[in-house]
């Protein structure tokens, strides 16, 4: 529990006026005959006020229950999920998606389910390593192996091409470049497997949406495929059409390597 200097401030505000008043009623002439009642009261006030401001909890909010949020610094590795990371995605869904009802758009649908995410083609997390390793390896808080995860892309494959079909990264991670690393990092896969191109359907005009993917080379698909446009059609009925302008965006991909399938 942390007290604030200003509390005590407060604290003394009734005290003070009481010593105004004393110093007043002197001014009129009766402050000496009266001086026992003015030290009185400024015993019991200052006393009373003096506690209370001792007692007052600090109101700022706690710290979520659950895991140390994830260190802020620190080298980014982008690997496969695992099994054991699931739960936690669905997690960092939840709180990504604060976002857009923070901006005033609204709440989206519920997050992809574990199951969801277990059956995905590709599934790659970011784990913000930790800056500095303990020197000590039986230090009593080492570093864990497999520090949380802090954001993840989900890309299935949609008319034969790899199609995005979530990211998500922990708020208090954002803005610094782990949506574009998994973007990369999906497009890199998706190139050495032989794929042409990439999709994805997002808000055309939310800032971290359309905006954020047209910087990563992504255009707007006037005419979607039938499986993109019955993607869309899935979208309707879960209402995301009602939170903004929806839009599908395709990224060409570079040459595959020779060894690449051919796709
Ligand atoms: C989209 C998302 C994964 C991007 O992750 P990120 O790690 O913040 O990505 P980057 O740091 O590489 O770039 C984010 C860019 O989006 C834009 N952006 C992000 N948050 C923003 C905000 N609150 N206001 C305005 N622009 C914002 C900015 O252009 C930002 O780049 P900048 O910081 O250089 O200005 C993340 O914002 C998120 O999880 N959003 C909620 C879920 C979501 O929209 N998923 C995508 C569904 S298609």
């Amino acid at each position: 529990m942390r007290y604030r200097g200003s509390r005590y401030r407060r604290a003394g505000l009734l005290p003070g006026l009481i010593v105004l008043g004393w110093i007043w009623d002197c001014a009129l002439g009766g402050g000496r005959a009266h001086a026992p009642a003015w030290l009185g009261a400024l015993i019991i006030v200052g006393g009373i006020s003096l506690l209370a401001a001792r007692g007052a909890t600090d109101p700022s909010p706690p710290e979520p229950a659950g895991p140390a949020t994830p260190a802020a610094t620190g080298p980014i590795v982008i690997e496969p999920a695992t099994p054991a990371d699931l739960p936690r995605l669905v997690e960092v869904e939840v709180a990504a998606d604060t976002l857009f009802a923070v901006a005033g758009y609204g709440s989206t649908p519920g997050p992809a389910s574990v199951d969801e995410l277990a059956s995905a083609r590709l599934l790659l997390v970011a784990r913000r390593q930790p800056s500095h390793p303990p020197s000590d390896p039986a230090a009593t808080n080492p570093a864990p192996d497999d520090p949380e995860p802090v954001g993840y892309i989900r890309v299935e494959i949609v008319d034969g091409q790899p199609h995005i079909e979530g990211m998500s990264v922990r708020p208090k991670q954002m803005r610094r470049g782990i949506g574009t690393a998994l973007v990369d990092a999906a497009c890199h896969w998706a190139t050495e497997q032989g794929y042409s191109q990439i999709t994805l359907c997002t808000f055309g005009d939310v800032p971290w949406n359309g905006p954020f993917y047209a910087r990563l080379g992504f255009t707007e698909i006037p005419a979607p495929s039938p499986a993109l446009r019955a993607l869309r059609q899935r979208e309707v009925r879960l209402g995301l059409d009602g939170m903004g302008r929806r839009c599908v965006m395709r990224r060409p991909l570079g040459e595959p390597p020779d060894d690449a399938p051919a796709r």
